[in-house]
């Protein structure tokens, strides 16, 4: 009987495009599934997006679309990126789609006529961009205690799930299962964090705020918070709570995640399972964060890591391989153009490249490139096939471990050893005698079989190379029907098989090229720190926004400035400091006007001098044909109150 292995991704919300982050978390996935696939494992492999919400919403009315035509132009760029990564993924998942919105509501439905769900009102701080309630006690310094941008006070009422109740079920449900969450850095962390009092959830949003959402079945004016939505993805693929109960996918083996949403799926979904009468998943591994060339990604530097474009640039298993293998599966790691080069060249060309080359090029030199019978066994030939058997065992361990850097590590001691056993049998100096011919044969039966083994040991994270070199070395099997028991005993190849050498595997990255390559990456990355970045589609990050310091202000005292026809020197007074400021108004205010008036000062301003005469700031006003009108408020407000 096959084993059920299921592995899923998060769904990315669609309201981004996709980037390297997502492709980290989604290939790392793929290399699990096609791994237990060669085990002759049933996967079920999920991955999808996530499409409702303030932020789609927001989002499909700044691209002044429908939230519905929106999400369903907007995952398609995810689903192409994974056809171009060669993800094999079982299905994929949209959170509006019915099958998903009709187990979401069923289980609502449930839970709150098993009491699990009750209605409150609800006084919190509310995170907009991140779309969560904090109490004031979790704020640092006034912010969202996640992302650090402001926060807005919000009383209304709203239904709420007793997450509370299971908080010393979930530490001891931690404590016992080793792997639950992993790696264990991040265990202690949620550990940690169930210090403190667990507090209920927040599940609702009233319909008046947020419409995009699916309607919670007992209460049509709400819909249902984004996070209780999405993370049922995990189970709805399967379908209603009963035939969730009978499938053998679940629990789930693995929720890949990023550091990012540990709490939400390590807290939040864990006790939704417990509510709703389902095992929590075996695993959820929260890997680290990428940078790119030692900086955040913002949304101009990503364009230097645009997925799409290091295809074009690399090749599909290039980028594979060095995400696999560049950090330790759980650190965070930076995506540098020159660390990936380095990879290229040593790893791929020179390594795994000369190998098979090497390996093809002396049977075609020996043998008519047909791989000959085992004749003269000889000292050497045990140390390879032992070095063969260790990695293929230890690979298997490491998968447990999802620790695919060291996976890599290992296949690349296998090929270390394959070099290592030409070198040292010399077929060169074989051929040269009919003796030496004898022993000739093993040796390039033997190398031609650890290039297989190793073939089916880097499909997982390499298909098209695996395939490629499948096809050189003359190997009709399809890599999966070799699959893992074929490399487990030595010899599976067969004598016979006519090998082809085709074009070089990896080709080097020359000098000039790698320079070439440098000098654009360099070009397009300087001059952004990751602050403050402009989107090609003129749209700002909230965070952008929040770094300007706007604020009310009292016009103290105004005086036209001398031999200037629009400028007028204002004194204005912020409650705790009075400024000096030069406005561009004088043609549609006079002075007078403008005394006892309270305005928008950008009070965050580096001060500049206007006709030698210093701003501290910068008046709001709009402008039509010439006439200018100071923006203002229509109720009193106090001084230095922020605007926003
Ligand atoms: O959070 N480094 O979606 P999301 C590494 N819809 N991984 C990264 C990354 C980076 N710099 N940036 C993104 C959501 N990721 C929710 C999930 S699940 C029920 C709902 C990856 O589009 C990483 O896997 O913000 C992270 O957890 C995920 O993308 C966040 O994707
Ligand atoms: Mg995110």
């Amino acid at each position: 009987m096959n084993r059920k292995f299921y592995i899923t991704t998060p769904i990315y919300y669609v309201n981004d495009v996709p980037h390297i982050g997502h492709a980290y978390t989604t290939i790392a996935a793929d290399v699990a599934a096609r791994y237990r696939r060669l085990d002759g494992d049933d996967v079920f492999f999920l991955t999808g997006t996530d499409e409702h919400g303030q932020k789609v919403q927001q989002a499909a009315e700044q691209a002044g679309r429908s939230a519905q035509a929106y999400v369903d132009a907007l995952h398609k760029p995810f689903k192409d990126l994974w056809a171009r990564f060669n993800i094999s993924n079982t299905d994929f998942i949209r959170t509006t789609e019915e099958r998903h919105t009709r187990v979401v509501r069923e289980i609502l439905q449930a839970l709150h006529e098993k009491g699990e769900i009750y209605r409150d009102s609800y006084e919190g701080w509310y995170c907009m961009p991140d779309e969560r309630f904090w109490t004031e006690k979790d704020l640092v310094e006034g912010n969202c205690p996640e992302c650090g941008r402001k926060v807005e006070k919000i009383k209304e009422y709203n239904y709420f799930f007793k997450m509370s109740q299971y908080q010393e079920w979930l530490i001891d449900h931690i404590q016992k299962n080793e792997s639950f969450i992993l790696p264990a850095s991040r265990k202690n962390e949620i550990l940690g964090f169930l210090k403190k009092p667990l507090e209920d959830l927040c599940i609702s949003r009233p319909k008046e705020r947020l419409a995009w959402g699916i309607p919670l079945p007992f209460d049509e004016d709400y819909v249902t918070y984004v996070w209780f939505d999405a993370l049922i993805n995990y189970i709805s693929i399967h379908g209603s709570h009963d035939e969730i109960l009978k499938c053998d996918y679940w629990p789930a083996a693995h929720h890949l995640i990023g550091k990012d949403i540990l709490t939400t799926h390590a807290v939040y979904w864990s006790t939704m399972l417990k509510a709703i009468g389902i095992s929590p998943p075996l695993n959820i591994f929260a890997h680290g964060w990428w940078t790119v060339e030692g900086k955040k990604m913002s949304k101009s530097l990503r364009n230097v890591v645009e997925p799409n474009l290091l295809i074009d640039q690399f090749g599909v298993d290039v980028i594979r391989y060095f995400l696999m293998r560049e950090v330790p599966f759980g650190l965070d790691g930076d995506f540098s153009h020159k660390a990936l080069i380095g990879r290229v060249n040593s790893d791929l060309a020179n390594n795994l490249g000369n190998l098979l080359n090497r390996t093809l090029n002396m049977l075609g030199k020996y043998f008519e490139g047909r791989v000959p019978e085992i004749d003269v066994e000889g000292d050497e030939d045990a140390g390879l096939k032992g070095k063969s058997k260790e990695v293929v065992e230890q690979v298997n361990e490491l998968y447990d471990e999802l620790a695919y850097n060291r996976i890599l590590m290992k296949i690349w001691e296998l090929l270390d050893a394959s070099n290592q056993y030409i070198n040292s049998t010399a077929p060169w100096n074989l051929a040269k005698s009919d003796d030496g011919k004898k022993r000739l044969a093993t040796v390039l039966y033997n190398a031609a079989e650890a290039c297989r083994v190793i073939a089916i040991l880097i499909h997982p994270f390499m298909p098209d190379t695996s395939k490629k070199m499948m096809q050189q070395l003359g190997v009709e099997t399809p890599i999966e029907d070799q699959g893992l028991p074929s490399i487990r005993t030595w010899g599976w190849l067969s004598a016979s098989a006519q090998s082809k050498q085709g074009e070089q595997i990896f080709p080097r990255i020359e000098d000039k090229a790698a320079e070439k390559i440098l000098a654009t990456v360099e070009v397009k990355a300087s001059g952004d720190d990751g602050a403050a970045a402009v989107e090609e589609d003129n749209l700002i990050q909230i965070d952008d926004f929040m770094r300007l310091d706007l604020r009310v202000a009292l016009i103290l005292e105004a005086e036209k400035v001398k031999k200037s026809k629009k400028l007028i020197k204002l004194k204005v007074d912020l409650g705790h400091e009075q400024r000096q400021v030069v406005a561009g108004i004088a043609e549609s205010y006079e002075p007078e006007q403008l005394v006892g008036r309270k305005v928008i000062l950008v009070a965050n301003l580096k001060p500049a001098k206007l006709m030698g005469i210093e701003s501290q700031g910068m008046i709001l006003a709009g402008s039509d044909q010439g006439k200018v009108v100071l923006a203002g408020f229509d109720e009193e407000l106090e001084l230095g109150a922020r605007v926003k």
